[in-house]
């Protein structure tokens, strides 16, 4: 099973999985026309759809990719049910494609019906979790945003998280704004900093190295609370509000 993806819109990611067979599954499809092009060039044979929400900029292009290939699968959770879905999923369910078992888990918090995939060692993990950051909280639902970000974070540590946007250099610098003496930030910050410039994808990204990086998986330090000026006695789910509050209203904040 081989990894693929294409940048759309201004920082989206398209990820594709294919096989020796050249059979194809995409996830997230924002757009069609890019999307379609590559199938194209790459003579790969489309099987599935999967979709982890509802937001156009991850669905957009499904209605154009299955007029081209109407024997496409597409999976999604409840709320994506207008973009031609035929298999609603919400978490829990056990998918066989490209002879591979894939593992849809609930993780609700960005929008209500969230979904990812797991397909070891890939994780598609949509717009919950980012290298060096997460995905905005809709509404009040820090909880359960919190609770999806620690599911996520409990999977074996050389998953590969395949996000949904290129927002690891902003982040970063967020980051580096909250822990400034925090030397794996700043040397990793730098690392990505001329990725992108090169215009690198800086993922897929492992979990094990997100846990050292990425602060809204590390709510448990006291360092942290120390740094964000914040009572020894916050619980981690109030360290990651105030943290996601702070985020929101950083400089080049991100939509999504
Ligand atoms: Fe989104
Ligand atoms: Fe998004």
């Amino acid at each position: 099973m081989i990894l693929e993806n294409i940048s759309i819109l201004s920082d989206n990611y398209v990820w594709f999985l294919y096989d020796t067979n050249n059979f194809c599954i995409i996830i997230d499809p924002g757009l069609s026309e890019p999307i379609i092009e590559k199938i194209k060039k790459k003579k790969w044979n489309p099987v599935a759809i999967l979709l982890t929400h509802s937001h156009s900029d991850h669905t957009e292009g499904v209605s154009e990719i299955i007029q081209n290939y109407p024997s496409v699968t597409i999976f999604g959770p409840k709320e994506t049910r207008k973009n031609s879905v035929n298999r609603i999923v919400s978490g829990g369910e056990k998918l066989f494609l490209l002879n591979k078992t894939v593992y849809v888990l609930p993780t609700p918090g960005h929008t209500l019906g969230h979904v990812s995939y797991y397909m070891k060692p890939y994780f598609f993990c949509g717009d919950t979790l980012f290298s060096g950051g997460c995905g905005r909280v809709y509404k009040e639902r820090y909880l359960e945003m919190y609770n999806s970000i620690k599911l996520i974070s409990s999977f074996p540590d050389n998953t590969m998280l395949c996000c949904s946007h290129e927002y690891t250099l902003s982040n970063l610098s967020f980051a580096k704004f909250i822990l400034p003496e925090d030397n794996m930030i700043k040397i990793y910050y730098k690392k990505i900093k001329k990725l992108r410039y090169l215009n690198k994808s800086s993922l897929p990204c492992y979990i094990f190295f997100e846990k050292k990086i990425n602060l809204f998986l590390r709510t448990d330090e006291k360092i942290l609370k120390k740094f964000m000026g914040l009572k020894n006695s916050l619980t981690d789910l109030e360290v990651f509000i105030q943290l996601r509050l702070r985020k929101n209203y950083f400089i080049g904040a991100k939509r999504d």
